[in-house]
């Protein structure tokens, strides 16, 4: 009989706003993939914790809430993203900046990324999963068929950020997410776990000034020549 490992993975991971969300999206559209964003997983864990009043540094509460998190993943009728935990749609208050920063805060904790494996290893099933990430291809899924490590300039990725939160009504100022952004990406890879880096054997794909149908395009071919 063949388990889960048989099942094809393909490793997206970058830092934020290098556009790995889209590309995982759309690759795992075209290819009829299953996806995992598991960065909505560590987002839940903050929004769960600020909801039951955990503190985001009680590592032990916070890896039982991990492991217990009742998440759901699905699509409306126009087929935009939904998620649920447990009875409640959180798929705007996840999305906040404070969320984010939460969710990098306790994804700086061990125990809490040791809850989340398993989890995450749970979304591989036929006939394969794209996993969206910072360590699919380091850690979570070391034997992914493909590895590709997204980045795009920080200029680039605040640019693309404020033009996501203009679009929402949100006004912030570019300088003020940039700094943010090169703020977020030290701690997530100078962090003693599971920090941000390209597997070894990680293709770099840097999207700075690319479309989002071109780099699709990229990962697909690489795809195609394995
Ligand atoms: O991709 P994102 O912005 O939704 O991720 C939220 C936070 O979670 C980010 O600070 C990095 C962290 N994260 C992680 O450490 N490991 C992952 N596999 C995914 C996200």
């Amino acid at each position: 009989m063949s388990g889960a490992s048989d099942v094809p993975v393909i490793a997206i991971d970058g830092p934020s706003g290098s556009g790995k969300g889209t590309i995982a999206r759309r690759v795992a559209h075209k290819m009829g993939w299953a996806l995992l964003d598991s960065g909505a997983l560590y987002r839940l864990v903050a929004l769960a914790a600020q909801q039951q009043g955990i503190a985001l540094d009680d590592a032990g509460a916070l890896a039982q809430l991990a492991a217990r998190l009742d998440v759901r993943f699905g699509s409306d009728a126009l087929g935009n993203e939904q998620i649920w935990l447990a009875e409640e749609d959180v798929t705007a208050s996840i999305r906040t900046e404070e969320c984010g920063a939460g969710a990098s805060a306790v994804a700086a904790l061990k125990p809490v990324r040791r809850a989340l494996l398993e989890l995450q290893r749970g979304f591989r099933r036929a006939p394969g999963l794209v996993a969206d990430g910072r360590d699919m291809g380091t850690h979570v899924f070391k034997d992914a068929g493909l590895k590709v490590f997204l980045t795009a300039s920080p200029r680039e990725r605040a640019k693309r950020r404020h033009k996501q939160l203009k679009e929402k009504g949100i006004d912030v100022s570019l300088a003020a997410l940039s700094r943010d952004i090169e703020e977020r990406d030290r701690r997530d890879s100078e962090r003693s776990v599971a920090p941000l880096r390209p597997a070894e054997d990680a293709r770099i794909l840097d999207s700075s000034g690319k479309s989002i149908e071109d780099v699709t395009q990229t990962v697909l071919d690489w795809m195609s020549e394995l």
